[in-house]
């Protein structure tokens, strides 16, 4: 991958800012070229800081969100509501000002719901198959500083699994212990792929991720857009990337 892959902004509001700009731009050419976008939203910080951005973005009246789908790239197998669930803090975060048809969050059902992890992600597999596109316009995807995406963890053993679109995963390095995930292989059937990452302490594995380190450092490299794949990244996360020839 080249440096000019790499989208860097000087700190993580505007980082935030800039990534709900390029996230409503697309939904917009979206809606005007196929009538429906569907988004794949992160958990984790950066992935609550986008949604804040899109839901108080001054042209958000300007779309027609009825015809938005959002999903997630994986969930904290928690019951819902529950505040460590990436879906309740993007609800905190406004999700709901850019989503008027609760129907078009999908969401990972949790234990309140199903018996187990596998029953939740055969659902959400279910639940993309019927009522996805079958491409998402955007995937957004934070980085862990062990190079994980979504809930694939690199030496984890469903860091891949190409025969599914959703998995099961316990004891995850990163607490909760289980999560839903989807694959690497169906967060790459996406136009864009953009991993949106904020801070000093991500700096290695922006690092590892822009140079193309193996599986076994980065998960990062397992996820591609069909048509762009972007490194959304503040200053210091950036600090060990080469700057742009
Ligand atoms: C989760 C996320 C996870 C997250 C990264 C980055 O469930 O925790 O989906 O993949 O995006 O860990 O999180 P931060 O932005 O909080 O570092």
């Amino acid at each position: 991958m080249s440096t000019r892959d790499v989208v860097v902004h000087p700190d993580g509001p505007s980082l935030a800012a800039r990534t709900g700009d390029r996230l409503l731009v697309t939904v917009i050419d979206a809606l005007d070229a196929r009538g429906r976008a569907d988004i794949a939203l992160t958990g984790g910080s950066m992935g609550s800081a986008v949604v804040a951005a899109l839901a108080q973005h001054p042209s958000k009246e300007h779309v027609d969100w009825s015809r938005v789908h959002f999903w997630w790239g994986d969930e904290r197998y928690l019951p819902a509501g529950d505040p460590d669930r990436n879906d309740a803090q993007g609800d905190a975060a406004g999700l709901g000002a850019v989503a008027p048809e609760s129907d078009h969050v999908h969401r990972v059902a949790g234990p309140d719901t199903t018996g187990s992890a596998e029953e939740a992600a055969r659902l959400y597999e279910e639940a993309l198959r019927t009522h996805g596109s079958g491409v998402f316009d955007a995937v957004l995807l934070g980085v862990g500083g062990d190079g994980h995406v979504a809930s694939l963890f690199p030496g984890h053993p469903r860091q891949r699994s190409n025969d599914t679109i959703a998995v099961a995963v316990h004891h995850s390095p990163k607490p909760p212990p289980t999560r839903v995930s989807l694959t690497a292989e169906c967060l790459s059937r996406a136009r864009k792929v953009w991993f949106v990452v904020s801070g000093p302490e991500k700096a290695e594995a922006v690092r590892d991720g822009v140079t193309g380190a193996p599986a076994s450092r980065s998960s990062t490299g397992l996820v591609h857009g069909q048509e762009e794949t972007l490194w959304l990244v503040d200053q210091a996360a950036a600090r060990l990337v080469g700057s742009p020839d």
